[in-house]
């Protein structure tokens, strides 16, 4: 399903300039199978260094915009573009005119007339985001918004295809909060044949009704198993992957001052080993050591949580590249 916005119409001076058709990442739900897994293939070819050194976006312009605190997702987006041959320009939380009262919708249709990606991460629904993508001149990423993080999930499925050559098929234990990272994990693992996906969330911060449903329709026309618990009991033994997120959610609060107390059944621990002594350890970081998972699984022989952030760098550049040039085959040497 793809939730482009109306393509608006353009001033003759707007038609004079030269922009390739675009494409918006602002949900995996934008992704169609085919889609989703070149991007993940794709990736994986940048990380195992079998995609050549393409200059896709050379002669464009990206724009970084972060109006909250990033690492990761900001430096590969940046370093990404600058591989591909990109320019970039970045703005920060206090840099555009929309703190001053300037609609999305008029910050949208001026920067689409210069740059030719926006890659975004906002407080806000991807209401905004799908405002600056009507102009369908300027590519729009969402890489990050309060509901769902499809830039995440892309990385994470690359670095399973990596870790075990596939997705299908792949057990998946997710324990903590039903965040932005889970939405879009839950949308892009439950399209895979075979896979078992369950959420154990602590009571009152499961996955949002929309994603969970949308997660359980997925698995039900592809065959994938989905379940969500807000308990810690009977939690299914030999899986792939155990995968947690840090508890404070970055840009959110919890209300409730007992949050700790609903969490803490939701640690990952060694003693979750004892029952998947194969599964290995993901994080999107960053982590809070001793919330959401101790030192020793963290920075223990499961762990792959730091290979995982160096792989959202190689996503990233599948991603761009997929914006400006389509599907590219995963081994193929573009130009
Ligand atoms: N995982 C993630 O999005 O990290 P950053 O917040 O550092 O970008």
């Amino acid at each position: 399903m793809n939730r482009r916005g109306p393509r608006r119409n353009h001033t003759p001076l707007e038609d004079t300039v030269d922009h390739r058709p675009v494409r918006h990442l602002i949900s995996i739900d934008d992704l169609d199978d085919a889609d989703l897994h070149a991007l993940v293939a794709r990736g994986a070819a940048f990380s195992a260094g079998t995609a050549g050194r393409p200059a896709p976006l050379a002669g464009d312009v990206v724009g970084i915009y972060f109006s909250k605190t990033s690492t990761r997702t900001r430096t590969a987006f940046s370093s990404g573009s600058l591989r591909l041959g990109a320019q970039l320009i970045s703005y920060g939380p206090d840099d555009l005119q929309l703190n001053t009262g300037e609609s999305s919708e008029d910050t949208g249709r001026v920067m689409s007339g210069m740059l030719d990606v926006l890659v975004a991460r906002t407080a806000g629904d991807p209401a905004e985001m799908r405002s600056w993508a009507a102009q369908d001149r300027m590519a729009v990423i969402n890489a990050m918004s309060a509901d769902e993080h499809p830039t995440q999930a892309l990385t994470d499925l690359t670095t399973l295809q990596r870790r075990f050559g596939r997705i299908e098929g792949l057990r998946v234990l997710y324990l903590g909060e039903g965040n932005n990272t889970a939405s879009a994990l839950a949308l892009a693992l439950t399209r895979f044949p075979g896979v078992t996906l369950e959420l154990r969330t602590p009571p009152g911060y499961g996955l949002a009704a929309a994603f969970r449903e949308r997660a359980a329709e997925q698995a039900a026309r592809s065959g994938a198993t989905f379940h969500e618990r807000h308990d810690m009991l009977d939690v299914p033994a030999d899986q792939d992957v155990v995968y947690t997120t840090r508890w404070q959610t970055t840009g959110t609060t919890k209300p409730d001052p007992n949050w700790r107390q609903v969490f803490a059944p939701f640690q990952v621990t060694t003693a979750l080993w004892e029952a998947s002594p194969k599964a290995v350890f993901m994080h999107d970081l960053p982590a809070h050591r001793g919330d959401e998972v101790t030192a020793e699984v963290l920075d223990g022989p499961a762990s792959i949580a730091f290979v995982q952030a160096e792989n959202k760098m190689h996503s990233a550049m599948a991603v761009l590249e997929w914006c400006r040039r389509g599907p590219v085959p995963a081994g193929e040497h573009l130009p």
